[in-house]
């Protein structure tokens, strides 16, 4: 089993599917959130979810559509600050809950997009 990857182990592509619809209705809906995102998260999501498949060692569909991610340098526009940052990874944390990921894949999964999430924090503190 040591070459399968965490993308077949949690479900593949139905599983990124669901994960990051779960995850962009609570941006949405997110108040620290949602002024940073565009009204119509589709693109958004369908990119998100390209990007994740390839970042749990799936097929590169992000890369194949888009190139390389660069994905602090596309995140510059965007202020975001250390609340901002808390606020992706506790909406990324609840939507992991709701799909039901198991462990181990959850608590591997949730530490590297925390370490990537602090990587694309932009803008100083706000004191969180
Ligand atoms: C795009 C916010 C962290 C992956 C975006 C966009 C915003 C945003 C506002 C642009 C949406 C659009 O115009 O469609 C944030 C905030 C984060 C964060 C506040 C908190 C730290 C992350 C992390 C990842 C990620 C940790 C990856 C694990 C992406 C991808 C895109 C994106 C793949 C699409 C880039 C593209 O346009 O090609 N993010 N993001 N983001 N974000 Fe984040």
């Amino acid at each position: 089993q040591s070459h399968r990857t965490l993308y077949d182990a949690i479900g593949g592509f139905e599983a990124v599917d669901l994960l990051v619809e779960a995850f962009y209705k609570r941006v949405a809906e997110h108040e620290e959130l949602q002024p940073i995102f565009p009204n119509d998260l589709t693109e958004t999501a369908r990119k998100q979810k390209q990007f994740l498949s390839q970042f749990l060692g799936g097929p590169a569909y992000y890369t194949e559509e888009h190139g390389h991610p660069m994905l602090r340098a596309r995140h510059l526009p965007f202020e975001i600050t250390p609340s901002r940052r808390n606020a992706w990874l506790s909406c990324m944390h609840e939507a992991m809950e709701e799909i039901e990921m198991e462990e181990p894949y959850f608590s591997v999964l949730f530490e590297r997009l925390t370490r990537t999430a602090h990587h694309m924090t932009n803008t100083p503190g706000d004191g969180k």
